[in-house]
């Protein structure tokens, strides 16, 4: 059989928790509502959907029952606004973000500028910012963080969303040295569970004819394991489901491997599995 699954596949700890939470809170009858998706995974939102959770995307249409905080986090003055209203918080923020957001609160306070590497209209990413509220930028790359106006002998600090690439971060981080700051400071917030799965991956792609990268195209993880394999192998793929799979791609002989997102769970990667079996031995 020419599958090889990397080590690191399905949900990640923090994903992972966040569902057990919701699940277990589910159990009791009144309401339960999320601010958006609780992960960034289609299937599992709709199987908790049927189960009774509630997907809001408005805070303020909140008005009952209780909320549970998505693994990716919140911003504290939404969360404030709710809690005002009476309504129960459930946190399941994973413990990994919750640190990055202290850290940028702690920064923010001490007076440093704060630069967050990250997708801006990314939810952890819109949380962290509120937790830095004075002199915080979102950069995505070297490019934008050497365009960014910090004045000189200025106290710069750079944190980074939890799912982004070491490399990415190390080049923003030179781009910022570059720029001469009279004092740096520099936290790898980056989830080890997240560097694991890129560096396992990048590996697996370097041994396969055919590369698929499992999850949701809204999850920054899954987006970024996929820019990582593609680097090394052009033939990699995102797919969501099974269903997305190319019969096209599949060449006897061909050796395929494969990878999730960490908010996949390990259902949906079986699938894939069963799906080429049968496509190739069928
Ligand atoms: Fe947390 Fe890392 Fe997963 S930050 S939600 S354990 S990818």
């Amino acid at each position: 059989m020419p599958i090889r699954l990397a080590k690191k596949t399905g949900f990640c700890f923090g994903v992972k928790r966040a569902v057990t939470m919701a699940e277990a809170a589910l159990k009791d009858r009144s309401a339960i509502y999320s601010l958006g998706s609780i992960i960034h995974n289609r299937q599992v939102v709709e199987g908790l959907s049927k189960r009774g959770l509630k997907v809001i995307n408005d805070a303020r249409l909140l008005k009952k029952g209780r909320l549970v905080i998505a693994s990716h986090g919140i911003s504290p003055k939404v969360a404030k606004a709710i809690a005002a209203r009476g309504i129960k918080i459930i946190d399941a923020t994973c413990p990994f973000v919750l640190n990055a957001q202290k850290i940028a609160k702690r920064l923010s306070g001490e007076g440093y500028e704060v630069v967050i590497i990250g997708d801006a209209g990314h939810p952890e990413v819109k949380a962290l910012v509120d937790f830095a509220p004075k002199r915080v930028y979102v950069v995505k790359d070297e490019k934008e963080a050497r365009e960014l106006k910090l004045k000189k002998g200025h106290r710069v600090s750079v944190i980074s969303q939890t799912t982004q690439s070491t490399e990415n971060f190390l080049a923003v981080v030179g781009a910022i040295l570059e720029r001469k700051p009279k004092e740096i400071r520099i936290f790898n917030t980056i989830c080890k569970d997240a560097e694991e799965r890129q560096a396992l991956a990048k590996e697996l792609a370097g041994r396969v004819g055919l590369m698929l990268v499992v999850g949701g195209r809204d999850s920054a993880n899954t987006r970024r394991l996929y820019e990582v394999c593609k680097k090394v192998l052009k033939n990699s793929h995102l797919i969501e489901t099974e269903e997305n799979l190319q019969r096209r791609w599949l060449k006897p002989g061909r050796s395929i491997g494969i990878t999730s997102g960490a908010s996949t769970p390990d259902w949906l990667v079986k699938r894939v599995v069963n799906r080429i079996r049968k496509e190739l031995y069928n």
